[in-house]
């Protein structure tokens, strides 16, 4: 049987990452296989990608429409070469953002047209639809005290779309609210301004009322 395909969508510091790691974690405990990925990234081409979007490597910042290229580009090796034959041997996938980040940053955020943003993920994901979207919402400030710390903690400093504006991460925000409703049978909200361990149980309950896992 196919593979699930569940994908955690949500702004700067909601957790997205963490929660990936034990969602998948409690799968295991069930029995279930499953991998984590994250975009941009996940294969070799994607994590170069990853640094000339993030970190300016080629030394240019790319226009809007290079910008949301590229993630596309990322985005579809990771598809071919990670997600479809991993769901295709039964293995569930988790991604740490997916299609909906770039309808949200690049279409509501950056103000590229969210319908021409939509049709070219069509094109790129030839089919790999997330089954189940877990949208972790946090208001803006909250998470940027969160990413705030883990860099004073890491001793790294904030990335091309960590210092955008306040106003342009509002966007964001809104957008992948729109998204989630206009797709509810896809969509999930999950509060995440709830400690990491009340978050986790929220996903992990959403996921087994969609997938009707014995928990
Ligand atoms: P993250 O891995 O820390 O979430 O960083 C990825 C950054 O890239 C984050 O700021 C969101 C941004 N992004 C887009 O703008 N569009 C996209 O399609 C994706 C996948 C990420």
């Amino acid at each position: 049987m196919r593979g699930k395909f569940i994908t955690l969508e949500g702004p700067e510091g909601s957790g997205k990452s963490t929660q990936a790691k034990i969602l998948i974690r409690r799968l295991a405990a069930c029995g279930i296989e499953a991998i984590y990925t994250r975009e941009p990234g996940g294969t070799a081409l994607g994590e170069e990608i990853r640094n000339i979007l993030q970190h300016n490597q080629a030394g240019e910042a790319p226009c809007e429409r290079a910008e949301l290229l590229l993630f596309e580009a990322s985005r579809s090796q990771l598809v071919e070469k990670v997600i479809r034959p991993h769901l295709e041997r039964g293995v569930w996938v988790i991604s740490d953002r997916f299609m909906d980040s770039t309808t949200a940053y690049q279409g509501y955020g950056r103000g590229l047209p969210v319908d021409e943003v939509q049709a070219i993920h069509h094109f790129t994901v030839n089919n790999v639809i997330p089954d189940l979207t877990l949208l972790l919402d946090l208001e803006i400030g909250a998470g940027f005290q969160r990413v705030t710390l883990r860099y004073l903690a890491l001793g790294e400093s904030a990335d091309r779309f960590e210092q955008e504006d306040r106003f342009f991460h509002e966007k964001v925000r809104s957008g992948y609210l729109k998204l989630a409703a206009a797709e509810p049978d896809r969509f999930r909200i999950i509060n995440a301004a709830q400690e990491p361990d009340a978050v986790a149980t929220s996903i992990w309950n959403r996921i087994a009322d969609a997938f009707k896992l014995s928990v």
